[in-house]
């Protein structure tokens, strides 16, 4: 049996056609503005958005990095979820690099900020110098933490007002907004609508072996250029990336549902392993969050027990165990998963 790799769908290979698509891309130097396949790419992404631009990235991190740089002026505060991404796994970096303050707030089971809570971060006076101005938020979607909760907008749309009354810029990390789009059953621009900018991976259930896109208006994506340049971001011939980001929008969004169905078919099967915690019903994308109830055996020695028999586990957030499917793991890779987890906890 090969491996089955669960710890994210980041391990997915590009197909043939990505490959074939890469060889063949023509090129020209992206920093000059003159990479045909790269304008390809970011007119399909903008399309995909519902935005006017868009703005190709090495990876998601830089992605929201540069987005929220342009929204934020140095010494402002960005809201973001206490468990998003953005917060926990990016080095900071948007603090690090652009003098821009993360508030932290809590996220409620399905992923959505806290708006008391955000009430109460709001600076009691803006005219007081003692208080950090407020200059953008950002949400999650699907919350990945949360267990890959898609967000339909009618979810995010207290935050939405929330910024919209105070003036602050919203950007979406959507890393997995087509696996949100796939599971709502609505166009990802329609998931996107309320956002000012949004960023998407396609180097996760897409395929794509690197790459990430930012979107939003044009004069927007124009200073998130200049920011991408500034990190070191801006690349040459990067319609051999391009190349296969194409094929990811063009043949990778609609096979997603596949994904989905499996997390929930392994979800189950979790479900039915004496000494597992598991909501099978909250599993509405490619993200399965459980973990062992009652510590025995503890997470590390379940995640070593199944990795010696090739089923690839990992431990994340906040002492939860995740599953990711995606086009790596077929049927009875999710078979062989539950039989070899099920061994462990014997
Ligand atoms: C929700 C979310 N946002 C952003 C990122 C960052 O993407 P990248 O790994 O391409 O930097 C990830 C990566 O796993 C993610 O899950």
């Amino acid at each position: 049996m090969p491996v089955v790799e669960l710890r994210s769908d980041t391990f997915t290979l590009p197909t043939a056609e990505m490959r074939a698509a890469m060889s063949h891309a023509p090129v020209g130097d992206d920093v000059y503005g003159e990479d045909p396949t790269v304008r390809l790419l970011e007119e399909k992404a903008a399309g995909a958005m519902g935005k006017q631009a868009a703005c190709l990235m090495p990876s998601g991190t830089m992605a929201n990095l540069a987005a929220l740089t342009a929204h934020a002026p140095r010494g402002s505060r960005v809201f973001v979820g206490r468990d998003s991404d953005v917060y926990v796994y990016e080095a900071h970096g948007v603090s690090v690099c652009s003098g821009v303050a993360m508030d932290p707030i809590d996220t409620d089971a399905r992923g959505r900020l806290n708006i008391a809570q955000l009430e109460r971060a709001l600076p009691e006076d803006p005219d007081d110098p003692q208080f950090s101005l407020p200059s953008a938020l950002c949400l999650e979607n699907t919350a990945n933490l949360a267990g890959g909760v898609p967000l339909a907008p009618a979810d995010m749309a207290d935050a939405v007002a929330f910024a919209v009354r105070n003036r602050l810029a919203v950007h979406l990390d959507g890393a997995r907004i087509f696996n949100a789009s796939v599971a709502l059953g609505l166009p990802a621009a329609e998931v996107a609508r309320e956002a000012d900018s949004v960023q998407f991976c396609l180097s996760k259930g897409l395929s794509a072996p690197i790459g990430s896109i930012v979107t939003g208006s044009a004069e927007f994506v124009t200073r998130v250029r200049r920011v991408r340049k500034m990190l070191g971001g801006g690349m040459r011939q990067a319609g051999v990336i391009a190349a296969a980001g194409i094929v990811a929008l063009d043949t990778m969004v609609d096979r997603l549902a596949e994904d989905h169905a499996r997390a929930r078919r392994l979800a189950d099967g979790l479900a039915g392993i004496a000494g597992l915690s598991v909501a099978p019903q909250q599993v509405r994308t490619n993200i399965v969050m459980f973990r062992v109830a009652n510590g025995r055996p503890s997470h590390g020695e379940l995640i070593g027990a199944a990795g010696r028999d090739g089923v690839r586990l990992a431990e994340l957030g906040r002492g939860q165990l995740r599953a990711v499917t995606h086009r790596g793991v077929d049927d009875r890779g999710i078979e062989h998963a539950l039989r070899v987890i099920a061994a462990a906890m014997r």
